[in-house]
């Protein structure tokens, strides 16, 4: 969470930091500054809320040459104006940015900063205070950078101007995403490579632990000990049309709008020269050696999790747990002898997955890393990476990076199957492709959505999604993507359980979405919307070709049952979106939430 950005050479950095920052925004939108320096100094612009409150405060006549920003998601200090960044110390000589969290920043303000008047509630002040204290003691700026460093405990992507030091910013990062982008005459810095990209393609990554120096013409990377590192640029091959909302209204929209596209992507990226799929063979090979599997993951990508498990339980016949990756770290089951771990996230970069990771490395057992972002943390960490190739997923409701999980994860299932002598049943390409048909189908149904979206959920307080095996993984999913967009409070249920406690709660007239796409469990499913409907539930029944009953609202066409997620999920996906548009939500930003959770 929260996007630090940048900019060193010879144009106005103003603009530059801006439009950065407007691309990082997904990463938190609570408050938001950018510093800019000239011969004259440092001059900083902070508000509260969104870049566009922030570009109503910025003074045009004030340019310079080099400057840092920020977009935060407020973890320590309220969102208000003070606790913005960027931060300086008491005599504004330095100014700082930083995405993370210090953990100990209690114990360095008691240790070293007890006679400095903090003013704002963050963790962040106290690195530049510190920065700032260790320089009067005598300390060269690097010096006291690389000392400040030592100190910290936590997480961190780091931007520092010095206003004595006109040609340097200074870097670094340790759990935080950070990158160093080149350009001619001109660098940067970002937390990813989407906010620099309408000026360079070049970047360089950063390792934990690394200071970097970066002037407009030159980057030099030093370990903590001072040591000079050499690493290649890279070229950030994401297209500008894949950032660029279009002619949408939102990114939800056109993300969901895009799964046929990634679903038939994704076909191709895995098939083989003889166009049968194909996964490396050294990750086959882990999942063939382990005796179980742990999917660890969060939110969406958890319940992506959810359906993984069925499939590498049903096809490859491997025994599969799914943990919630902020309660695995601290609760961790007992292990057999040779687990694998598969982490799936779509920006690689949630911290709560990583600190699994962290813990399952030390133990030394194998890791597959899942993720829509090649280069990510979870990416360069694991042992192993497969790709989603959904394209940069910018709302932050996850929608298409969701499908593209399943996907992966069926045909991650039925390459080990295929490896290990099991016949599946069915030719997963020819059913894939299938799905994207549906898919395409369903996106195309706006109008019957919308309607839906007004019946059901137009004024309701609450609402709840039913299903039984796969359909209540794609509930908890759809009752996730409801309540995050549009603030109605929806909770997903086992069809059977709902009478075991919450029944209590329906009301006449409260709405109960129901998925019956599986056959063996068509009937009972039926039976529960019988049981709230009984009670005054208003039921919206979502059903499948050859299973659907006269008054379902929605027939979904006919894919396989494994694969029916895929389908299902888009009338989630799109009656939340227009539930969320009918009470005027932020679609694209909702409240409190960000894209990247990049603190524990
Ligand atoms: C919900 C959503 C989140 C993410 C979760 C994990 O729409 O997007 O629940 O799925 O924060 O993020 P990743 O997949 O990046 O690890």
């Amino acid at each position: 969470m929260c996007g630090i950005v940048g900019y060193i050479g010879e144009n106005d950095s103003k603009e530059i930091l801006l439009k950065g920052l407007e691309r990082l925004e997904y990463r938190g939108y609570d408050s938001a500054g950018i510093a800019v320096r000239n011969g004259k100094g440092i001059t900083v612009f902070k508000e509260k809320g969104r870049i566009a409150d922030l570009r109503a405060v910025v003074e045009d006549e004030v340019t310079g040459t080099s400057g840092i920003g920020h977009t935060r998601w407020a973890t320590h200090g309220k969102p208000n104006r003070v606790n913005a960044h960027p931060h300086q110390n008491d005599n504004d000589r330095f100014t700082l940015v930083h995405n993370g969290v210090i953990e100990n920043y209690h114990h360095i303000q008691r240790d070293y900063l007890a006679d400095v008047q903090m003013e704002s509630d963050t963790d962040t002040e106290i690195i530049v205070q510190l920065i700032g204290k260790f320089v009067a003691e005598g300390m060269t700026t690097q010096e006291a950078f690389s000392k400040t460093l030592t100190l910290l405990k936590g997480s961190y992507a780091i931007a520092l101007l010095d206003a004595e030091e006109e040609q340097t910013i200074f870097v670094a990062k340790n759990k935080s995403p950070l990158l160093v982008g080149l350009g001619d005459g001109f660098n940067v810095v970002a937390s990813d490579a989407m906010a620099m990209l309408q000026i360079t393609d070049q970047f360089v990554e950063l390792m934990d632990k690394e200071i970097v120096i970066v002037r407009k013409d030159s980057v030099e990377i030093l370990t903590l000990d001072g040591e000079k590192v050499s690493r290649q640029p890279f070229k950030a091959e994401i297209d500008m049309s894949d950032i660029e909302k279009g002619t949408y209204p939102h990114y939800m929209l056109k993300e969901i709008d895009e799964q046929p596209a990634v679903m038939r992507k994704i076909i191709q990226a895995y098939q083989g020269a003889d166009e049968k799929l194909t996964i490396q063979p050294e990750i086959i090979e882990a999942l063939k050696d382990a005796d179980r599997i742990h999917i660890i993951a969060a939110g969406t990508s958890y319940h992506a999790g959810l359906i993984g498990k069925e499939y590498l339980e049903k096809m490859a016949q491997i025994p599969v747990e799914v943990h919630v990756a902020s309660e695995f770290g601290y609760n961790m089951p007992l292990l057999s002898e040779k687990p694998l771990f598969i982490f799936i996230s779509q920006s690689g970069e949630t911290a709560d997955s990583r600190q699994v990771l962290v813990k399952i490395k030390e133990l030394g057992h194998p890791s597959l890393t899942i993720t829509n972002v090649a280069g990510s943390t979870l990416s360069r960490e694991a042992d192993y990476t497969l790709l989603l190739y959904a394209g940069p997923e910018i709302a932050v409701a996850s929608t298409k990076a969701y499908t593209a999980q399943i996907a992966v994860l069926s045909i991650l299932a039925a390459v080990t199957a295929q490896s290990k002598g099991i016949d599946i049943g069915f030719d997963l390409v020819q059913e894939l492709g299938i799905v994207a048909n549906g898919i395409q189908a369903q996106v195309d149904m706006k109008e019957e959505m919308e309607q839906i979206a007004r019946d059901f959920l137009s004024t309701t307080r609450n609402c709840f999604f039913i299903g039984r095996v796969m359909d209540y993984f794609v509930g908890l999913e759809g009752a996730l993507k409801l309540k995050e967009i549009s603030y109605i409070q929806a909770e997903g249920f086992a069809g059977g359980e709902l009478k075991h406690g919450t029944i209590a709660l329906i009301e006449e007239g409260t709405p109960v979405i129901a998925l019956a796409t599986q056959e063996a469990v068509n009937l009972s499913i039926r039976g529960n919307v019988k049981e709230v409907a009984a009670r005054g539930a208003h039921p919206c029944i979502i059903s499948m070709e050859g299973l659907q009953e006269e008054g379902d609202s929605l027939v979904l066409p006919k894919v396989h049952e494994l694969l029916s997620p895929l389908v299902s999920v888009i009338p989630m996906q799109l009656i939340s979106y227009y539930a969320a548009l009918h009470r005027d939500c932020d679609v694209d930003k909702p409240r409190n939430l960000a894209k990247s959770v990049t603190v524990e």
